[in-house]
């Protein structure tokens, strides 16, 4: 049996901008080929293991350090894992890659002004309002990444393009094979 070989892709960008959905897509995609995937998301791991933390920027690096960590555990032992978390800092995700090593950074950009229209869960409307402190764009900084491996635009951009994208960024480094699978689960 081939040893499946762990990495992490680390999804950062603003609440909003789409990191959970192509984390999902990307994840069924990898499914299909074979791969074991585990998706580590800001919202799921807020209500588990980093329960209690803020959004102060000490409760954020917090916050990553907890997931790195975990994200690390996995890899090594040939998961796929595919995190989806803010990450504003710098520092946070330079700790990141330096712990992991297999470790592929993808900015999910999309510009504050959409994702004050679109507002899904209605956090920016609040924010913006002055009812969320520290929000993420609004009144608390995001640091963008100086050089991401992978940038995905999710204003201009279909899921499909973006999964795309990121598909042949994993292929280049010999993470999957060229060819994406359909993604219906058959192989
Ligand atoms: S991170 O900064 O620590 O990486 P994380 O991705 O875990 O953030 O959580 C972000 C999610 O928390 C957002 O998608 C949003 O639903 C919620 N949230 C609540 N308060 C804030 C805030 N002040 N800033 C950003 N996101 C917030």
């Amino acid at each position: 049996m081939s040893e499946q070989r762990g990495y992490v892709v680390w999804l950062t960008g603003l609440s909003g901008a789409g990191k959970s959905t192509i984390a999902e897509a990307l994840a069924e995609r990898l499914r299909a080929a074979g791969q074991r995937v585990e998706v580590l998301d800001g919202d799921v791991v807020r209500q588990h293991f980093s329960k209690g933390l803020g959004f102060s920027r000490e409760d954020r690096l917090e916050n990553i350090r907890r997931v790195a960590y975990v994200a690390h555990l996995l890899a090594r032992n040939g998961v796929t894992v595919l995190v989806a978390l803010i990450s504003p800092y710098r520092e946070g995700r330079d700790y990141a890659r330096q712990l992991i090593g297999e470790f592929v950074e993808v900015y999910v950009r999309c510009p504050i002004e959409v994702l004050v229209r679109r507002d899904v869960k209605g956090l920016y409307a609040k924010a913006l309002r002055g009812e969320v402190p520290n929000f993420t764009g609004i009144s608390d900084p995001y640091e963008e990444p100086l050089s991401p491996d992978v940038v995905v635009e999710t204003d201009r951009e279909s899921l499909e393009e973006s999964v795309e994208k990121l598909w042949s960024a994993l292929a280049q480094r010999g993470y999957v094979p060229q060819t994406i699978p359909s993604g219906d689960g058959r192989r």
